[in-house]
């Protein structure tokens, strides 16, 4: 018999790493994909750890063999100012590989019976405003405005929520005898701040790597301006917050793409509060045109109510607590160690 468990692409990023740890807390069985071994914390975690791609189809036809998955998280993806240098290797692996794991849940779940639930981090990133002035004045931004990404990873995200709603309602919906396999969860994260792992490629990267070089003593250049504001949250709801969609109960679930967040702030207030935590902190700004343009097209905050009423979505951290409580408090344990 195959062993029921749930399963992580992309398991040793930053989401992963939280993941993984919440889920073996929790006594869930994990099997991951990632194109690194993971860290040996985490690989002591897990039932099982396949290194290799999410486009290897024989790899994922092992799986298939030899696992019946009942959840699949699927973080892998090229984040948004790496998609933009190689932006046909972020199609790839963000569209064409959200194509492959969709068809390996289809097929999972024609195997075992039971629709599998495919949870799927989106992002901010979907979102377009049309100017800075638009963004400042409609604040929270709605699950469906202003859905007109300008990054290829905003575009990849947008279409891939769209690709799963499709797999969950109407797949091959012109054969009689095909049921969708798939049960699609989509939530669209903004930009997320762990203690313990620095993002790679992102464009809302600025807030950690602030906080981070603060806590390493080391000098930080913010490459965007003082008034710029996103949405953040805090690692441990993002991962609280995954494992919540998964478990909801399918019939509450109004929705196949979510809004969540936490706290939304400029730059300067993250500077002024990292400042006041690190006073020794060096912070100053060298704005990156290219990737200020990006963020300014991302919504200031976004409007999560569907995400509270369906499925009793609920940061434990809002900013002065993230601070106060996670991130100075573990960040600097992290690095005395
Ligand atoms: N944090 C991501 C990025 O900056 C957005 O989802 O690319």
């Amino acid at each position: 018999m195959r062993k029921p468990v749930a399963f992580i692409t992309g398991a040793g990023g930053e989401i992963g790493h939280a993941l993984i740890t919440r889920l073996s807390e929790n006594g869930t069985p994990v099997v991951t994909l990632d194109l690194q071994p993971l860290a040996a914390d985490l690989a002591t975690r897990v039932v099982r750890e396949f290194t290799g791609s999410i486009n290897d189809g024989a790899l994922l036809e092992r799986l298939l063999a030899q696992y019946e998955v009942v959840h699949i998280y699927h973080l892998a993806a090229l984040l948004s100012t790496r998609s933009e240098f190689t932006p046909l290797t972020a199609h790839q692996v963000n569209v064409e590989g959200t194509l492959n794991l969709l068809e390996f849940a289809q097929r999972e779940g024609e195997s075992h019976g039971q629709p599998v639930v495919f949870v799927y981090p989106s992002s901010i990133a979907a979102y377009g405003l049309p100017s800075v002035d638009v963004k400042m004045r409609v604040g929270r931004v709605k699950e469906d405005e202003y859905v007109h990404p300008t990054t290829m990873y905003g575009c990849n995200k947008a279409y891939c929520e769209e690709l799963g709603r499709y797999y969950a309602r109407h797949y091959k919906q012109l054969s009689v005898d095909t049921i969708p396999r798939v049960d699609f969860r989509a939530l669209r994260f903004p930009g997320l701040i762990s203690a313990t792992t620095v993002p790679a490629g992102g464009t809302s990267d600025y807030a950690p790597e602030m906080i981070h070089a603060a806590a390493r003593r080391q000098p930080y250049e913010c490459f965007v301006r003082p008034d710029t504001t996103l949405p953040f949250m805090a690692m441990p709801d993002a991962s609280a917050a995954l494992i919540a969609l998964a478990e909801a109960p399918r019939e509450k679930l109004t929705r196949t793409s979510y809004n969540v967040g936490a706290f939304s702030r400029s730059a300067e207030e993250i500077r002024q509060t990292v400042q006041a935590a690190f006073p020794d902190a060096r912070i100053s700004y060298r704005i990156d045109g290219k990737r200020q343009g990006i963020i300014d097209s991302w919504p200031a905050d976004v409007d999560d109510t569907a995400a509270r009423a369906d499925w009793r979505f609920a940061p434990a951290y809002d900013f002065d607590r993230a601070f106060r409580e996670y991130l100075i408090p573990t960040i600097g344990r992290f690095y005395a160690s």
